[in-house]
């Protein structure tokens, strides 16, 4: 197994900001006792077969599915009166101006503009958010605040990160007033543009961050607690789908900080699988 994460330093720096405790059990360096640490605490190792292509939810035996079939559009039923087919174009320029301008919901009304997704366009990772807050309204980039902060931490810390191979996008494009969740009509209308990102950038792997966007993927209305755990697949392209906890929810509640590094030991773990 490589070395998780490509910059010693930054991990260092993301386990603290998390405070994750890290048990020195021999060697002088702190890095040594994160390795040791990371073996300790390490899941069961995946199989290589993880990442291909299956019929069933990918998931651990004990873990029960919540709710409905995973994700697959095959067997998703509309959570909501479905809004009127749309064309949405199979081009990153024309998808763009798609949703520069666009009005499908009621959060055209208040945003300051749009924010449509920033990374790698063939990136083999994809994380995919809720919706802007003021901070990304303000810029028209996702995840730029505070929790975007943490976000990138955690990132750099498996050698990750929206410059170099990770895309980023969020489960609807224009901010929901004063912050409060996209509502399921509101879900339903940016789906379409979700679905084309994913499409486009073909990741190998995506990251849904909070409920939200986990039972977006889902298809779900499963509280997070059940919905993080298994591997999931999304979409014709089945592509694999783990859920975590939203950085923002982490910066509150410090309890599933060691959790959070569980998932991302094993983000890092998938990306590194041979294809
Ligand atoms: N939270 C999200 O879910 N997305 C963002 O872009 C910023 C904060
Ligand atoms: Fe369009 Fe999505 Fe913004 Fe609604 S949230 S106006 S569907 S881009």
């Amino acid at each position: 197994m490589p070395e998780l994460g490509s910059d010693p330093r930054r991990r260092r720096q993301y386990l603290k900001a998390l405070g994750v405790d890290i048990y020195v059990r021999r060697g002088p360096s702190t890095v040594e006792a994160a390795e040791a640490a990371e073996v300790a605490t390490m899941p069961e190792p995946v199989a290589v077969a993880e990442l291909r292509p299956r019929a069933a939810p990918v998931s651990r035996a004990e873990a029960p599915l919540p709710g409905p079939e995973p994700a697959s559009r095959e067997f998703v039923a509309p959570a909501v009166a479905p809004t009127p087919a749309v064309q949405v174009p199979t081009d990153w320029t024309g998808l763009r101006d798609m949703v520069r301008d666009c009005s499908r919901c009621k959060l055209c009304a208040t945003r300051t503009q749009t924010v449509f997704g920033v990374g790698l366009e063939s990136a083999p990772l994809m994380v995919v958010g809720e919706g802007p807050g003021a901070d990304e309204d303000a810029r028209g980039e996702p995840f730029v605040g505070r929790a975007g902060q943490l976000l990138d931490q955690m990132l750099a810390a498996i050698g990750q990160s929206r410059d170099q191979n990770t895309y980023i996008a969020n489960v609807v494009k224009c901010r929901p007033p004063g912050n409060r969740d996209p509502e399921a009509d509101e879900v339903e209308a940016c789906r379409p543009y979700l679905d084309r990102q994913i499409e486009l950038v073909k990741p190998r792997l995506i990251v849904a961050l909070g409920r939200i966007a986990a039972q977006r993927l889902l298809q779900s209305d499963a509280p997070l607690s059940r919905l993080r755990g298994p591997l999931y697949q999304y979409g014709a392209g089945r592509t694999p789908v783990l859920v975590t906890y939203h950085p923002a929810y982490l910066l509150r509640s410090p309890r599933e900080k060691s959790k959070s590094w569980d998932d991302l030991k094993r983000v890092h773990q998938l990306l590194r699988q041979p294809a």
